[in-house]
């Protein structure tokens, strides 16, 4: 089975890598689709989230990383997936990745979502957690991939 992990990854966080390391043990291919979040102003642009994200996923050899084009579900087709898969870390991404199962199923003729509950190693921060704390000057050393924070640190 192959799956399409989407996300916004800006930045990618250990929970990211974590959720990508189950899979991998998981399905026969995982291809991670760093898309665009027509609710979130970017932060890193596209093309260094796929930079970061293929050099923290490079030991998987059955793990592809890609860059979203729009739709989802059409992205899901473009890459000739089975399903999309979410992690799961509370009640509000239970709403909220509920409507987007849905929607997704519906305007992508039957594409099914699967989740994985994300455990304590993967709540870690969101993103945007990440974001606050490094833009306020403090440690994102323990949430972020080491390649990650070099980045951050070049960038920003
Ligand atoms: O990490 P994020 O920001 O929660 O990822 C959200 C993402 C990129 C997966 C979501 O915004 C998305 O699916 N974008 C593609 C556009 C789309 O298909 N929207 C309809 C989804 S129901």
């Amino acid at each position: 089975m192959h799956v399409l992990f989407p996300g916004s990854f800006d930045p990618p966080t250990n929970g990211h890598l974590r959720l990508v390391e189950r899979a991998a043990g998981l399905f026969d291919e995982v291809t991670v689709l760093v898309g665009v979040n027509p609710q979130k102003s970017g932060w890193l642009e596209q093309k260094q989230r796929v930079k970061l994200m293929e050099e923290i996923c490079s030991k998987w050899k059955h793990v592809h990383i890609k860059a979203g084009k729009g739709l989802l579900v059409e992205d899901v087709r473009r890459f000739k997936a089975d399903a999309i898969l979410k992690g799961l870390r509370n009640g509000s991404d239970f709403e909220n990745e509920r409507m987007m199962a849905e929607a997704n199923f519906y305007i992508g003729k039957s594409v099914e979502t699967v989740f994985l509950i994300a455990g304590n190693a993967e709540i870690g921060v969101s993103s945007s957690l990440v974001r606050q704390i490094f833009t306020l000057g403090g440690d994102i050393s323990s949430f972020v991939p080491a390649v990650v924070l070099t980045e951050l640190e070049k960038t920003l």
